[in-house]
């Protein structure tokens, strides 16, 4: 067990202490958080190794831990069910060892009747993290109709007066902050052979989110009720914050990668504004160890639960955010405060490492106003934080080698990861070019060492797509470093045979 409440405030402490000490640390931070990330990485794994011999049964879902111990778990089609698959296929992607697949096609098979689930917006989570993550790694035909038809059961709860999607069958036509996150799936099936409707339907409700669900300063409420004649919101309240004008923290970072995410799908400025101001909000309201209380105006703080949910959230949602806000300065912020984010989530005062617990991350709670899954486990929090360690390693840790100045700012190119998927000897390297520029692309080994050039030559503002056949190349990891204009970004390839 993890002690009580004052017990635990003392490790805090202590551990936002060693993590000023450790972001003042300067040089050497970048190579210590290269070091935390490695060690997570390879604690989360044996933690889910662990879950899959506790658990041996694939039509159970892990969802929080009892008393911070084990995992409750629940059945197919549960909102919370897409998650493990989730971390799975991110384990098979971190390791490329064939049991991880076997093991995330199991836990993903048993969730493809949810895709024709109408009742929630959670049919997003559901499938686009068990689905959307198989398909990303393995190309497979049969994921991508899943995915599709899951887009198409979530645009049945579109309605065009309000120009959102329902979250909820219950109060009137509830839209949830929460519900920024399951656009991502509407905007992959529009690319991906689903009807260009569905892009129209997730920019609708996203800039209406813009519009309804923030207040003058950054914070958001949770939920926005609205009248379908009228196509006006009648009430904003809450229902996982601590009051209807208060800022739930999950809340504010659902929105915070919602928004992100929304603006990579779209170009759209509004959604990059929007990003920035819960981004800005998150980060400026967040306490010494980076992760936040349950809510940002709960009424005892300090004398209350913090939630490790919204820190993996935010954390993955910033490492994204810093490479698409144009200004360097900007960028650095969000980079840095993702960093200091991830530092505290990799201590001990967060990592679940010495404990009992079968989850990666401690202290998250479900719903403190239901009085459930209070300072747990959640598997949420794991996919999230498993993905910002993948982030960091992709973006950030490749590159360390390649010394100063950091390989990623500022955003006017940006580089997109290799796409589809590792295995695949065609390798597609995207980019975006917000001038016409004269680029080089090329390719270097991880430790910085030049490999080949790629593509060189004038290029008009926008999105390109460069191919190349990798298939000569030795299996392993590669970084693309794409330069114009005295901007450079890297990011990392992986290449299997
Ligand atoms: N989407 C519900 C929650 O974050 O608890």
């Amino acid at each position: 067990m993890i002690g009580s409440l004052r017990e635990r405030q003392l490790r805090r402490v202590i551990s936002a202490c060693l993590l000023t000490v450790f972001c003042l640390a300067g040089p050497l931070q970048a190579r210590n958080l290269d070091s935390l990330v490695a060690h997570s990485l390879e604690f989360s794994e044996g933690q889910l190794a662990r879950t899959v011999t506790l658990i041996n049964d694939t039509t159970r879902y892990p969802y929080r831990t009892r008393n911070d111990t084990l995992w409750i778990a629940n059945r197919p089609g549960s909102w919370v069910s897409g998650w493990f698959p989730g971390c799975l296929w991110q384990m098979y992607d971190h390791t490329l060892d064939d049991t991880w697949r076997r093991r995330a096609e199991s836990w993903t098979a048993g969730l493809e009747d949810s895709k024709d689930n109408t009742n929630t917006h959670d049919v997003g989570f559901i499938i686009f993290c068990s689905f959307g993550n198989g398909y990303r790694l393995t190309g497979r035909e049969e994921y991508r109709e899943v995915i599709i038809q899951a887009a198409n059961s979530l645009a049945t709860r579109y309605h065009p007066r309000v120009g959102c999607m329902r979250s909820w069958n219950k109060h009137l036509f509830p839209v949830i902050i929460d519900n920024m996150m399951n656009l991502e799936i509407l905007f992959w099936a529009a690319r991906n052979g689903g009807d260009s409707d569905l892009y129209d339907m997730a920019l609708s409700h996203a800039l209406r989110t813009s519009r309804d669900h923030i207040r003058e300063d950054g914070g958001t409420y949770q939920i926005v009720d609205y009248d379908t004649t009228t196509g006006e919101y009648i009430s904003r309240f809450t229902k996982q914050g601590s009051d209807a004008e208060s800022t739930w923290a999950r809340g504010q970072a659902w929105g915070l990668y919602g928004f992100t995410m929304a603006y990579r799908e779209t170009g759209d400025s509004r959604l990059l504004e929007a990003a920035m101001r819960l981004a800005d909000y998150f980060i400026d309201h967040l306490p010494g160890d980076c992760v936040p209380y349950w809510d940002f105006q709960a009424p005892d703080i300090p004398d209350e639960e913090k939630d490790v949910s919204a820190s993996a959230i935010a954390a993955s949602g910033l490492l994204e955010l810093c490479t698409l806000v144009p200004a360097a300065v900007t960028a650095e912020k969000y980079r840095s405060a993702a960093c200091s984010i991830l530092a505290s989530l990799c201590s001990p005062a967060y990592l679940a490492e010495g404990t009992n617990s079968i989850g990666i991350l401690l202290h998250g709670i479900q719903n403190h106003n239901e009085d459930k899954g209070i300072d747990v486990s959640l598997i949420y929090a794991d996919y999230y934080f498993i993905e910002a360690l993948l982030r960091y390693r992709d973006m950030i840790m490749s590159t360390n080698a390649f010394g100063d100045p950091p390989y990623l700012f500022p955003a006017s190119i940006r580089l997109f990861q290799n796409y589809p998927n590792p295995f695949n000897p065609e390798t597609n390297i995207w980019y975006w070019l917000s001038d016409a520029v004269v680029v080089n692309l090329s390719l270097y080994d991880i430790t910085g060492r030049w490999i080949q050039p790629l593509e060189e030559g004038y290029r008009d503002p926008g999105h390109h797509l460069f191919r190349f056949d990798s298939g000569r190349l030795a299996a392993g990891v590669y970084v693309v470093v794409l330069e114009a204009n005295d901007t450079r970004r890297a990011r990392r390839i992986t290449l299997v045979r």
